[in-house]
């Protein structure tokens, strides 16, 4: 999950047990991803943004040895106590260690790069800790991911005289800027999709802004938070919601396999 660093926007906090509870969707769409990865019994595979370890698990059933990395401290507990390996480090600042022992098989990433909007230090950092024929299989939010969200969000932190797009924390590329960041890394991009993936959000809208909105409730008092939320849920409600009250979101999803030659 999220980055640190550097980056003057409010940092987006996880809560693992809330994740868990509300956001299996999230998994159960990277499955997809992981048919794309292909994983070989054996190979030595990083998760980054790893998230509560779901994937990671499915990595490590399918025969890899895995590493899941998250920004996340609650997130890394998680993965640990699946029983897996897990380190806290950002995307954007991958230790060099990493790279040691001959580098890792293959990067995997699913639904965490769209958190970690300084690209060219995350595809530096991949490319560097891969071994030489070794793969980064991901798939993020893409150009147009969440829009409608996006606006009611920031529209709602305007409306408080704040600046909403400066609390925006999300990085959702085409597929011209992130194939070229790859590339300019040293990746070969050998395929990069753009595709709308709507989604249904099982725990309602107002759940997942709870998960997911920390960036921009961090401008807020925590009195005024409540009622943030009830606005930008009521200005989504009807472009979200179906009769029979489910939510669907917007997810635009960008995939991609690229090689380090
Ligand atoms: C996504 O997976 O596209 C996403 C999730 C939470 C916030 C923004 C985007």
């Amino acid at each position: 999950m999220g980055a640190g660093g550097a980056d003057p926007r409010p940092a987006q906090s996880w809560d693992a047990a809330r994740y868990a509870r509300d956001c299996g969707f999230v998994a159960d769409h990277g499955r997809a991803v992981l048919d794309w990865l292909d994983v070989q019994a054996g190979e030595r595979i990083l998760d980054l943004g790893c998230g509560d370890g779901t994937l990671t698990a499915e990595l490590a059933a399918r025969g890899a040895q895995v590493l899941g990395v998250d920004a996340d401290a609650s997130m890394v507990e998680a993965t640990r106590a699946r029983g897996l390996e897990a380190r806290q480090a950002s995307g954007e600042a991958l230790p060099l260690e990493l790279s040691y022992n001959g580098g890792f098989d293959a990067v995997f990433s699913n639904a965490a790069l769209h958190w970690m909007p300084d690209a060219d230090l995350v595809a530096a950092g991949v490319y560097r800790t891969l071994r030489p024929g070794g793969r980064f299989v991901a798939e993020m939010g893409g150009q147009g991911n969440v829009e409608a969200v996006r606006h009611a969000l920031i529209d709602g932190l305007d409306r408080r005289g704040l600046d909403g797009a400066a609390a925006d924390p999300w990085f959702f590329p085409s597929i011209g800027d992130y194939a070229s960041r790859l590339e300019q890394a040293g990746f070969r991009v050998e395929a990069c999709l753009l595709f709308p993936r709507p989604t249904p959000v099982a725990a309602g809208l107002r759940a997942w802004l709870e998960t997911f909105a920390g960036s921009f409730l961090a401008l807020l008092p925590e009195d005024e938070r409540g009622p943030y939320l009830d606005e930008v849920a009521a200005d989504l409600a009807p472009t979200c919601t179906a009769p029979d009250g489910s939510v669907t979101l917007d997810y635009v999803r960008l995939r991609f396999r690229a090689v380090k030659p």
